[in-house]
């Protein structure tokens, strides 16, 4: 690293010596195009101060120092492919994260500086009665489905058990990993094949499955209750849109709340599982069109169509595929989704909600998402943060995913 500062303190020098000329077009590649930019615009200090950070991060990438990005870069847009008005430009090194970014004033559009702050909150679904973590610890949950004790593993859970109760011990049904990837659920204790719990007015029935679910995310509770309550103060008809919509958790708080909603999954047996969910809330006769279909296909069609929505919900998952196989990647799929949906939503649209549940993605990845796509085109707030669970044994708190909320102003 001094050696790295030595070279870079002597390249300054040189450069300011001749800084009245242009900035070296040779190096436009790799010196972010935040200084080559700004210093077209005239040459301020800042700016000369921005460059000079710039070309430090380009001298240490060169003689292969240490890469303020983590993460290489990461997925996501190019810069090059996006329009003039997405454009942001760091002001560090190439490929720099986790810094500043300027967006210089005499952009076209490039509103993002006005609202840089990204405060993440934690959203902790705590209004339940029928659902309980009881207990947490390596890399176990134990957890109360209305009556029924099961012991699940969960990758977050990497603290030890406090202490091994009978609890734990007796639990009805206990879920093992293979080390081939699947797993089995070992029964203790008679269990029904299926039961139902439920959250306020809405109820849901719950079946483990070979893959370790129940049918439900409890966690998503703190989203149930925010659509409901946003449906509910609209003061308007409001249509809602839920991708991903697995066994149609936000289908039921959406349409108990007075939407019409249309729900999509790729899988047959969760949008058979949701119609059931509907049905136990007493919602069977409510405006719902549930459709078996890849989300992407889905949104084109309703592009084609003229359809808008007023509202959007999605819970994308880190992988999936559509029913004809059609490939579903977060990293890569996210962003470009995000635009194919700008035009199916209304002109005076409600709220986009997206949830995830994908390792290593930062709740600020949904707030930059969301605000260069939904944000750019309609203003608005946008709030993101992590969800979780209370844990009554320890009274801490065990992480569930991340979440992004869209809200018009
Ligand atoms: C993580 S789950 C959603 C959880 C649910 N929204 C909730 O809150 O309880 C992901 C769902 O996405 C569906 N899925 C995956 N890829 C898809 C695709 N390309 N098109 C439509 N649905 C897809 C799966 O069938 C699955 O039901």
């Amino acid at each position: 690293m001094t050696r790295v500062k030595f070279l870079t303190l002597a390249l300054i020098l040189v450069l300011t010596a001749s800084f009245s000329q242009a900035a070296p077009a040779s190096a436009a590649g790799f010196v972010s195009s935040a200084s080559v930019r700004t210093l077209a615009f005239g040459g301020l200090l800042g700016d000369l101060l921005a460059f000079l950070s710039d070309l430090g991060g380009l001298i240490s990438s060169l003689l292969g120092g240490e890469s303020k990005d983590g993460n290489g870069g990461g997925a996501g847009p190019q810069l090059s492919s996006l329009p003039p008005s997405a454009i942001i430009v760091p002001l560090s090194g190439a490929g720099a994260v986790g810094r500043f970014f300027r967006v210089p004033d005499r952009y076209p559009g490039a509103n993002y500086a006005k609202s840089r702050k990204v405060c993440p909150m934690y959203y902790i679904a705590d209004q339940w009665v029928d659902y309980e973590v009881i207990d947490a610890g390596g890399g176990e949950k134990l957890e109360r489905w209305g009556t029924v004790v099961l012991r699940r593993p969960d990758p977050q859970i990497i603290w030890p058990i406090g202490r091994e109760t009978d609890e734990w011990l007796t639990a009805h049904a206990h879920y093992h990993r293979s080390s081939s990837g699947g797993g089995h659920w070992e029964y203790r204790r008679k269990l029904p094949e299926h039961w139902n719990i439920r959250y306020g007015e809405l109820t849901f029935l719950i079946r483990p499955t070979n893959f370790k679910h129940t049918g439900l995310f409890p966690e998503q509770a703190v989203n149930w209750s925010w659509i409901m309550d946003k449906i509910r103060d609209a003061g308007r008809p409001v249509r809602l849109l839920n991708l991903f919509a697995y066994t149609g958790g936000a289908t039921v708080a959406a349409a108990s709340a007075g939407a019409e909603v249309v729900h999509v999954d790729a899988a047959k047996g969760m949008v058979q599982w949701a119609k059931e969910n509907a049905a136990l809330s007493g919602l069977a006769d409510r405006p719902i069109r549930y459709i078996t279909d890849d989300v992407f296909k889905f949104v084109q069609r309703e592009q084609r169509r003229g359809r808008k929505y007023d509202a959007i919900v999605m819970d994308p998952p880190s992988y999936g595929r559509g029913p004809n196989g059609e490939m579903w990647k977060l990293e890569t799929s996210l962003y470009p989704f995000l635009e194919s949906c700008l035009p199916i939503l209304s002109d005076e649209p409600l709220f986009v909600l997206i949830n995830a549940y994908t390792t290593g993605l930062s709740p600020a990845v949904l707030n930059n998402l969301l605000k260069m796509t939904i944000g750019r085109k309609f203003g608005g707030t946008i709030r993101c943060g992590e969800i979780g669970l209370p844990i009554t044994r320890s009274g801490l708190v065990l992480p569930c995913g991340i979440l992004g909320r869209w809200e018009a102003s």
